[in-house]
């Protein structure tokens, strides 16, 4: 097959955020985060490399302007999506939509899927529609005024419509509305975007890989995350800080545990939670589903990532590539099943 492998490299999203702003450097008060998204040159390699090991001929494709124009003109049989993208609320959405607009088969869930699990409240309200426990929460905009009143603490401040932990640091959890109201300001501020506060659970969190579409999803070994490994008075959040700072390949934190040592009741519990999160929110092909217990130990879904990180040196604690590798998967075996899985969908044999 000829496959397009399209992605947001972080080279990519910082000449498109030159182009857009007309500027030579990132301005110095953009977050420290804004180019946490962006793809690796190393997976997009140990992509491309195992899908033409694999007898494809490979395509890489940054998922820029140039977009619709390369892969018209390509005309790829598949198109393999990791692209992220850099602006707007939508950005997740933008190579299946092109994907659509061309009629290309692509891996992955659709734009609309992509766009409602970017937006932690649009999820949640789905999710509170079908009863799946998700933690209590307010959302708050620009220009609202900040009205807290019941809300109980602690709780968690976090932008609507980011991943890989941007805009979630350690002063994220608070404790009293005073700097709950500081916190939403300043995040509402710096993200230009609505800001979500959400009960904080404080029972155990695991991170859940899954893939496969129909009667056919299976959920890979659960991740129970330690954060006793997090330096002295941390909150116990995978927070910005935690994922990016203080875990390096040089000084890997151990926060993992994979398989999760839980009991059967829990694991049952998790698994049947996540497939039905997967189930309602229409995701296709693969996803990793974030889950944290409340005190009565019930787990809730705190949020879906259904363009799951991937990164492939095993050094780099990425939580996909491991639940695969402890289900006998190595980062090749995983990538091709997942190319696999999003083929047979569409009715292609490789
Ligand atoms: N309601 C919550 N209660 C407890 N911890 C939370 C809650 N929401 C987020 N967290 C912590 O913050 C981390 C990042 O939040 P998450 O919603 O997964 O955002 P991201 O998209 O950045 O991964 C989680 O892995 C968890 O440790
Ligand atoms: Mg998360």
């Amino acid at each position: 097959m000829k496959i397009a492998v399209t992605y947001s490299s972080k080279d990519g999203l910082l000449s498109e955020y030159k182009k857009r702003l007309g500027k030579t450097a990132p301005d110095a008060d953009i977050p420290a985060d804004f180019f946490a998204e962006g793809d690796s040159p190393a997976t997009i390699q140990a992509i491309i490399d195992t899908f033409m090991e694999g007898g494809h001929q490979v395509m890489g494709v940054e998922a820029d302007d140039r977009l619709l124009q390369t892969l018209e003109a390509e005309r790829p049989d598949f198109v393999f999506n990791l692209a992220e993208g850099l602006w707007g609320d939508f950005r997740e959405s933008y190579v299946p939509l092109v994907c659509e607009r061309l009629g290309l088969p692509y891996s992955g869930s659709d734009p609309l899927t992509l766009a409602i699990c970017l937006n932690k409240a649009r999820t949640k309200e789905i999710l509170g529609y079908h009863l799946i426990p998700t933690p209590g929460f307010r959302i708050f905009s620009p220009h609202h005024p900040v009205n807290l009143d019941g809300f109980e603490f602690p709780a968690i401040v976090k932008p609507a419509s980011e991943g890989s932990s941007k805009g979630i640091f350690n002063d994220s959890v608070v404790y009293s509305p005073a700097e709950a109201r500081r916190r939403i300001e300043e995040k509402i501020q710096q993200y230009r975007q609505p800001v979500l506060l959400e009960r904080f659970l404080t029972g155990q969190e695991f991170t859940v890989a899954l893939w496969g579409n129909g009667e056919e999803v299976e959920v890979l070994p659960i991740i129970a995350m330690d954060y006793s490994q997090l330096p002295v008075n941390s909150e116990p959040i995978y927070s910005y800080e935690a994922k990016w700072i203080w875990d390096t390949p040089e000084k890997p934190l151990e926060i993992f545990q994979c398989p999760a040592d839980i009991s059967a009741e829990l694991k049952e519990n998790i698994e049947e939670l996540v497939r039905d999160t997967y189930r309602v929110l229409q995701v296709r092909d693969w996803c990793r589903i974030d889950v944290r217990l409340d005190e009565q130990e019930i787990p809730h879904v705190l949020e879906l990532n259904p363009l799951p990180g991937i990164l492939p040196d095993p050094k780099d604690n990425s939580c996909f590539p491991k639940a695969a590798r402890t289900a006998g998967y190595g980062y090749q075996d995983m990538l091709l099943k997942v190319l696999g899985i999003a083929a047979k969908r569409n009715g292609l044999s490789l």
